[in-house]
């Protein structure tokens, strides 16, 4: 794993853009695998500026994005597809029609799997980005996800229920269950760039470098992939 620490949040982001940028100059027609949560929407601010500024165009990319709540939509401002049309899809030139997550509202939760997964096979990533949560996970992977998993559907921890909730206007809010990609559909990205910054991460990301290949810790798994890049600051690196 190449491992880039950097003094701050900006720094990160711009540092995550450059790697973004390459991907998307080298082949206008990538496949970005996309997060949610507060730690790439520097990210995306850079793309968005670079998109004003500079005219590089999205209009051949496709997006997945890595998980969605389950029972909540575009309708819903906490959902992760209302989050992505905000920070990112409605200030660049992407077609919706070629942006992709799960459908949070689907009756028939485990097609909504399968779909996902076709889906997958279907679009393989030129890069995966990813966050990681406080206890290690990645997209909704708790501590304990099968390394084989592909979609599915997940009972969400109290460590994140807790984490997210700042997002919400109480934690009885915050949805219980979540779709997620697998680690599986993660590990199957060309390229993976895992971003991390503050204090609160620097366990999971002493877990993600230097900890053993766990599924305790679902990022660990990470340590296989030959292609991963971890952008940081120095407080999330500060146990390595
Ligand atoms: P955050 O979430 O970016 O909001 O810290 C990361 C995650 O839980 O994967």
């Amino acid at each position: 794993m190449k491992v880039i620490v950097v003094k701050t949040y900006d720094e990160m982001s711009r540092e995550a853009f450059s790697v973004m940028k390459e991907v998307v100059t080298a082949n206008p027609r990538a496949v970005l695998g996309l997060a949610t949560g507060s730690t790439p929407i520097g990210l995306y601010q850079n793309m968005i500026a670079d998109h004003e500024k500079n005219g590089t165009s999205y209009r051949g990319i496709s997006t997945v994005n890595l998980d969605e709540y389950a029972g909540l939509d575009v309708t819903s401002d906490q959902s992760y597809i209302y989050f992505m049309r905000h920070n990112l899809f409605d200030h660049i030139d992407v077609k919706p029609e070629n942006t992709h997550i799960e459908n949070g509202k689907a009756a028939d939760r485990q097609a909504e799997c399968d779909r996902y997964n076709a889906l997958l096979e279907e679009l393989p990533r030129d890069i995966q980005v990813l966050g990681i949560g406080s206890n290690g996970h990645i997209a909704f992977n708790e501590p304990g996800t099968p390394f084989g998993s592909v979609t599915h559907i997940v009972d969400l921890t109290e460590s994140t229920i807790k984490d997210n909730s700042r997002m919400f206007a109480s934690i009885d809010e915050v949805p219980r269950q979540a779709f997620t990609m697998g680690l599986k559909n993660i590990m199957n990205a060309k390229k993976i760039l895992i971003l991390a910054n503050g204090a609160n991460k620097a366990k999971a990301v002493y877990g993600l470098v230097r900890g053993e290949v766990t599924e305790k810790v679902p990022a660990s798994i990470l340590q296989l992939h030959p292609d991963c890049t971890l952008i940081c600051d120095e407080a999330a690196a500060s146990l390595l």
